[in-house]
């Protein structure tokens, strides 16, 4: 028998942000996984959810490398998932805490087809969260569809280049991961008019929260990673 794994959302920052079902499944498993760089051995997700922890309940910090390295990439993945997996072949309920949702650009993701991997018969469960851009719209009151519009979301990790195929035919879009090339993507926004129309939200929820509504005056800067931008072509509130 192996026990049963659990990816547990979070949510975005702030503590009171979690769910109820989030704070049951952590109270009952035997371990909780929680992701760092392997730069340091911080987990954010760990930093939100620990106010509602039992401080009983072992915790291990799995490091994953922050790279485009396939190579490398693939042997952390694999490194963790056997981490897990000796846990859940003691027969013991695990979960692993991801910031925002587990299936929204997460690790977990990559840790699940893993652990499937060496242990097919495990049984996962997903405990959804509330996504960074979902608190981020809230934190600006900025409707992020209406009516018949439509959303895109992306990531800015690699620039503009996503950007500007999603903004053809998308009225609102969510960039996620714009901390690294932030000059190259408000170049773009300035060429298609729409700075003005754009909120950029930083550290949403959290202590040094950042809400600019004109994003030019990030030019030149170096954003924090927790880090996104709505863009939306059409009305951003009631005008
Ligand atoms: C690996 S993704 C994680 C997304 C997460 N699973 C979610 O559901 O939102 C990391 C990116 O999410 C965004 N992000 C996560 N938390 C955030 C926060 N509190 N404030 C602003 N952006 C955040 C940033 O764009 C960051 O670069």
């Amino acid at each position: 028998m192996a026990g049963e794994f659990f990816g547990v959302g979070v949510g975005p920052g702030d503590p009171d942000l979690i769910t109820l079902k989030a704070i049951k499944v952590l109270k009952g498993v035997s371990c909780i996984f929680a992701a760092s760089s392997t730069k340091n051995n911080y987990s954010v997700a760990l930093d939100i959810v620990k106010p509602h922890l039992n401080t009983a309940t072992p915790i291990e910090i799995l490091s994953f490398p922050m790279t485009y390295n396939a190579e490398k990439l693939e042997s952390s993945w694999k490194e963790n998932a056997e981490k897990v997996c000796k846990v859940l072949a003691e027969n013991k309920n695990a979960a692993f805490i991801t910031l925002g949702d587990p299936l929204f650009y997460s690790t977990y993701i990559y840790l699940v087809r893993e652990i499937l991997k060496i242990m097919p018969e495990v049984k996962v469960t997903t405990i959804p969260g509330i996504t960074s851009f979902q608190a981020a719209a809230s934190a600006c009151n900025l409707p992020l569809v209406e009516g018949e519009e439509s959303i895109a979301v992306a990531s800015g990790a690699k620039g503009s280049k996503q950007l500007r195929k999603i903004l053809s035919s998308s009225e609102n879009v969510v960039l996620l991961k714009v901390y690294r090339e932030i000059d190259d993507i408000i170049n773009t926004l300035e060429e298609e008019n729409l700075t003005e129309k754009t909120h950029f939200i930083s550290k949403c929820g959290m202590d040094g929260e950042v809400i600019i509504e004109n994003v030019r005056e990030l030019k030149g800067t170096k954003p924090h990673y927790l880090s996104l931008m709505i863009i939306k072509k059409g009305p951003l509130r009631g005008e």
